[in-house]
């Protein structure tokens, strides 16, 4: 099995990554670290570990807290989206025990130590735990097989600002660090996030089961949402097709090119460049997803949350 370490921000979208990684029993979850995005710290640690005590996988998963704040910003949280206590009210009763621990940041790099060449990172959250381990130890860099971030938008618009993506976008500082470490990454922004559309057909089937209800739950505020923007009752998988990506890499078509972030802009803070024409003439470092086959991965999210073999 793939060895992964998950980092999120939990969040509905982050909710129903988890809930993809642990129900494809294709991966060795080593860990999930938890950091602030969405909600607060303190909110997403809560979330993450009623999400996974709520699966009860086996074995079970450690869950390590993280990064109160981004590196020199303040939060940016986004609630309109994931409702007030980021899972849009489902598992509102769930009760649920607090993990305890090191620190994420510790934590991150002893896995990566631990697993040298080894451990794939699915990243659907700010940066800002991963930006935190490289600065502390750098060598971690070339110990890491692969690092798929769900982020930035290469061709389209934002969803934060008209230009930014919002996990580039609270912490555009964290996200240079890491593009410019020297990881393995798998970009998987907007322009291929927003193809993968969770809608009403999606929900009817999953209805029966064992998700169903937390998944109608939690996206109604999201759908909503969604539909008052575009017109259409649909909510785009962000994280999921972050974990499709690391579970399946023929879902994706990529392109590797020289990518960075703006950190010093009024207008432009969080916007990912990429140098589709190599103007800059640098090293083309970052793998940067372009195209990606939306009803394969559609499929494969609804076949996995039923339970049903997607091979
Ligand atoms: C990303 O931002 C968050 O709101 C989502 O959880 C996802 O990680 C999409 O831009
Ligand atoms: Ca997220």
């Amino acid at each position: 099995k793939k060895k992964v370490l998950l980092d999120v921000d939990t969040g509905v979208d982050d909710a129903l990554a988890l809930i993809l990684a642990v129900q494809s029993h294709a991966f060795d979850i080593l860990g999930i670290t938890v950091t602030s995005g969405n909600v607060s710290l303190d909110q997403a640690f809560l979330n993450t570990n009623k999400v996974i005590q709520w699966m009860n996988p086996e074995p079970s998963i450690p869950v390590r807290k993280g990064s109160e704040k981004p590196l020199n910003r303040t939060p940016v949280y986004e609630h309109r989206v994931h409702g007030k206590d980021g899972l849009g009210g489902a598992l509102a009763n769930q009760p649920v025990r607090l993990s305890e621990g090191e620190d994420a940041i510790d934590f991150l790099i002893q896995k990566i130590e631990e697993n040298p060449h080894e451990l794939t990172l699915i990243m659907t959250a700010p940066l800002t735990n991963l930006a935190r381990a490289l600065t502390r130890k750098p060598e971690i860099a070339a110990l890491v097989k692969e690092t798929v971030i769900m982020g930035g938008v290469v061709q389209g618009y934002g969803n934060i600002t008209p230009v930014a993506e919002f996990n580039m976008y609270v912490d555009p500082e964290a996200a240079k660090i890491v593009f410019h470490s020297g990881l393995p990454i798998t970009l998987v922004g907007l322009d291929v996030t927003r193809q993968v559309r969770l809608n009403e057909k999606h929900l009817l089937k999953l209805d029966s089961s064992p998700f169903g209800a937390f998944v109608r739950q939690a996206t109604a505020q999201y759908l909503a949402v969604s539909e008052r923007r575009t017109g259409v009752r649909a909510c785009a998988l962000h994280d999921p097709l972050a974990v499709g990506a690391a579970l399946d890499p023929s879902l994706l078509q990529k392109q590797a090119y020289y990518v960075d972030v703006e950190t010093n802009s009024d207008l432009c803070d969080g916007q990912t460049i990429c140098d589709f024409q190599n103007r800059w003439g640098k090293a083309a470092t970052i793998h940067v997803c372009t195209a990606v086959q939306s009803e394969r991965f559609l499929n494969l999210f609804v076949q996995t949350l039923k339970g049903e073999s997607f091979h």
